[in-house]
């Protein structure tokens, strides 16, 4: 049988990634595929030195790809969402298959694109485009479909997830290890999309739909970084047993979707709590299967070129299938997708961590418990420590059970207004994740 050609749109870390692996393993992905698949055309607007492309035709023009005849399935390795959604919708509307990393494209603007694929019978693949080498969209999409899944959570920004890491294990500074994930090809090309949870929501937004059945809505999801942690709070998080993390959060409740990323405080023997550098984990809770966890490389040249060509295999297997019959992009069929609510943030829950730095005066302990006893907030552990020889004040920590955001909204701010609190009271979100 005639390969199958694929024209690789953008020849960057994950682009020359691509390319050199369906050379290399070329037979055991044909023997897989039951077709050779054969890049039949590069578009790349910078010559990448690092990349041997030999012979295959180059052009400096994407959106001749997506018009090129011969092309079967157009991979978009080009990030952004202007020209790759123009690109992706161009090859849709030409009807060819389409290959995408992009999370941000298909965060923001999948709805649309999965419906004029839907229109033209085509697949777009997404798996890349969720904590890089791991199949997750597969396992979640696929391996969990028997399952109501109760939440998911996850370690989904590898950037982020170093620079905690190398903070942590080696006092090194953020703009320091910041630096090396971008020399690495790890960081976006606007690296703020991953220290202040950008793309963490970008994907966490992808994995709910998949998880939930519900349309892809990333303009809800709340994003906090982790660009105001200060290693204060890594230290008393230690010493309390706790890790922090850079965590995505999609809960199912009977009032709507929780979807929020924000640095966690995760007890520090979970196996989650203990994934570190670049790598990425998704913990999934279905009622049949219990607790999940998916773990490997979340970004990088070829671990994030292998979930591509998975995907390509996948589109080769089955290009000649009734469309009808496909795996549906949101897992769910699309007319069956729900309108469960995604929650703001004020009505989502979780157990909190706060510092409060107060005077060193008798009373104060009953006050701070006194004004969170008011809104039903259960404190679960106090750590007072001495006070500070700089400034007198009493660092003083708090876990708390769970309780809906704004209850602990309007306590930070009846704590602030105490006249022996000092400076604002840092607050944490506190995950067990059991
Ligand atoms: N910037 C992303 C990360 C790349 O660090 O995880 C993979 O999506």
């Amino acid at each position: 049988m005639k390969p199958v050609k694929v024209g690789i749109c953008g020849l960057g870390t994950v682009g020359s990634g691509t390319f050199n692996v369906l050379k290399r393993n070329a037979e055991e992905i044909a023997r897989r595929a039951g077709r050779g698949i054969e890049v039949a055309q590069i578009a790349q607007r910078r010559p990448n030195p690092q990349c041997d492309t030999g012979s295959t035709p180059i052009t400096a023009e994407v959106l001749a790809v997506a018009d090129n005849p011969e092309i079967d399935v157009v991979v978009e390795l080009i990030g952004g969402y202007t020209l790759a959604r123009e690109l992706v919708l161009r090859a849709i509307a030409n009807g060819k298959h389409v290959v995408t990393a992009n999370k941000a494209l298909i965060a923001v603007h999948g709805n649309e694109i999965f419906a004029k694929a839907r229109e033209q019978g085509v697949i777009v693949a997404f798996e890349a485009s969720v904590a890089g080498g791991i199949p997750v969209i597969k396992a979640l999409r696929e391996g969990l479909a028997a399952n109501r899944i109760n939440w998911v959570a996850g370690i989904i920004n590898g950037t982020g997830n170093f620079i905690l890491s190398e903070m942590r294990e080696k006092g090194r500074t953020f703009p320091d290890v910041l630096a090396e994930a971008q020399a690495l090809g790890y960081a976006e090309a606007d690296p703020t999309f991953d220290v202040e949870g950008i793309d963490a929501a970008h994907k966490l937004t992808i994995l709910a739909s998949i998880a939930f059945g519900i349309p892809l809505q990333f303009d809800k999801a709340y994003t906090e970084g982790i660009t105001r942690l200060t290693t204060a709070d890594v230290g008393y998080a230690e010493a309390l047993g706790y890790r922090i993390k850079h965590l995505g959060v999609a809960r199912s409740t009977d009032q709507g979707i929780e979807l929020r990323v924000h640095p966690t405080l995760i007890p520090a023997d979970r196996l989650i709590a203990n994934v570190n550098g670049v790598m990425n984990a998704v913990m999934v809770n279905g009622d049949a299967v219990g607790s999940t966890l998916f773990y490997g490389a979340g970004a990088g040249q070829e671990p994030t070129a292998s979930a591509v060509v998975a995907d390509l295999v996948d589109v080769v297997r089955a290009m000649t299938s009734d469309p009808e019959n496909r795996v549906p992009h949101l897992a769910f069929q699309p007319d069956a997708l729900s309108d469960h609510p995604v929650l703001p943030i004020e009505a989502c829950e979780s157990a909190y961590y706060l510092r409060i730095q107060a005077k060193d005066h008798p009373g104060v302990l009953a006050q701070v418990a006194s004004i969170l006893s008011a809104r039903g907030i259960n404190i679960e552990s106090i750590m007072q420590k001495e006070a500070e020889e700089h400034d007198g004040l009493v660092p003083m920590i708090l876990l708390t059970h769970r309780v809906t955001e704004r209850h602990m909204v309007e306590a930070i701010t009846a704590l602030e207004a105490l006249d022996d609190v000092v400076g604002d009271v840092v607050r944490l979100r506190v995950e067990h994740l059991n």
